[in-house]
């Protein structure tokens, strides 16, 4: 009940889409292991935060476990590794932050696509190898930092 589900989205074969409704988990449960009994399937669970025990685990699992379709996969990504330990059922992937060089040029790229201006060579470029630093490699960073700096090319913005 720690859970706070509300819809399940199915589509048929026309694309058009069937909403199941409830705040019912087990009603939710049965509709998920329903839809996905013969179906293999590929599930993401991106970025989660919390997972108190292996029961909660397992019982959020449980849908996805009474399939017959055999070769379904769940991902899933965290930044706590004792979630990762608690999930995991084959080696765990460690994501670091990109190399500084790599990530230098995807930054530059996020702000300027092709096209660096000149006041970005003369003036700004050195303040942006600082910024980048500070980022450590991580792209969604760089993407979030981008829309703060594109909008003013002044250094003393930049700084
Ligand atoms: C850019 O930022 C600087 C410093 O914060 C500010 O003085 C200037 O007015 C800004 N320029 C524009 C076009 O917003």
């Amino acid at each position: 009940d720690t859970f706070t589900p509300c819809r399940v989205i199915g589509f048929d074969n026309e694309g058009s889409s069937r909403i199941h409704e409830s705040s019912n988990l087990d009603q939710l449960q049965k509709c998920i292991a329903q839809r996905l009994k013969s179906k293999r399937f590929l599930l993401v669970l991106d970025d989660i935060w919390k997972c108190s025990s292996e029961d909660e685990w397992k019982c959020l699992l449980s849908p996805f476990t009474k399939g017959e379709a055999r070769g379904s996969v769940v991902i899933v990504t965290t930044r706590f590794p004792y979630i990762a330990q608690m999930v995991k059922t084959t080696n765990m992937i460690e994501l670091q932050g990109l190399e500084h060089n790599e990530f230098f040029a995807f930054f530059e790229a996020c702000i300027f696509a092709d096209c660096k201006p000149e006041i970005y060579v003369d003036d700004l470029i050195d303040i942006a190898k600082e910024i980048s630093m500070k980022l450590k490699g991580f792209p969604l960073a760089a993407k979030t930092v981008r829309r703060l700096l594109k909008k003013n090319l002044s250094q003393e913005c930049w700084i």
